[in-house]
């Protein structure tokens, strides 16, 4: 079995950590986990007063997102917070009557190269897809905060810290019990 998952780079950085730990996971747990980006950057400011006749970059992003079996959010922290594009990519998410994350599983990544690794983005992240018209069903536990992130790659932008490296193994081991025991759930 392998797990479609759409990443949701909550970067708009095309240098960004990351993406890079995205990059990392992709390969490393090819046959387990089917990872694959999917960037915010094209996405225009959410309005009310254009929700109903979204741009062809919405409607793809949503669909992308909608195709997959679980999402991964991939987190940095811009002031004590997730970055405004990424709450903007969230906003499109929740509306549309389509309800594209409710019920989906998933799980969240961070870093920042401050020594808190995206903590408190990811409360916060956590706080906002609590929403009802977002709701994912995010693994519990687990949380990934990778502080001093630009000190835990080599110059190529791969990870080479050991300890995140064995760290995010144990986390994708339980994000993959955590999906099984969900998906079943939802099917008895
Ligand atoms: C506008 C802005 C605000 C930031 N605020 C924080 C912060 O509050 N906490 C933190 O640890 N790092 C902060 N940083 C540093 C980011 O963690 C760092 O730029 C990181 O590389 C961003 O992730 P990315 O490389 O995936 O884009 C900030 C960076 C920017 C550009």
């Amino acid at each position: 079995m392998t797990i479609k998952v759409k990443a949701i780079i909550g970067s708009t950085s095309s240098t960004s950590f990351n993406l890079k730990i995205v990059e990392h996971m992709r390969s490393r747990y090819a046959g387990k986990l089917d990872i694959t980006p999917v960037f915010i950057n094209d996405l225009e400011m959410f309005s009310i007063d254009t929700e109903s006749n979204p741009s062809a970059n919405v409607v793809d992003f949503k669909n992308n997102v909608k195709d997959s079996d679980a999402v991964l959010f991939a987190v940095p922290e811009y002031n004590f917070s997730i970055p405004g594009a990424l709450k903007n990519a969230i906003d499109w998410l929740s509306r549309g009557g389509d309800y594209t994350l409710q019920n989906k599983p998933g799980f969240i990544v961070g870093s920042s190269m401050g020594a808190f690794g995206s903590i408190r983005a990811q409360i916060h992240l956590r706080e906002i897809l609590s929403n009802p018209a977002l709701a994912p069903v995010l693994l519990p536990g687990n949380e990934v905060y990778v502080g001093s992130v630009h000190e835990k790659m080599n110059e190529d932008g791969e990870l080479t810290d050991k300890a995140t490296i064995d760290f995010l193994d144990s986390v994708v081991y339980n994000f993959i019990e955590f999906y099984k025991k969900t998906t079943v759930a939802a099917n008895v």
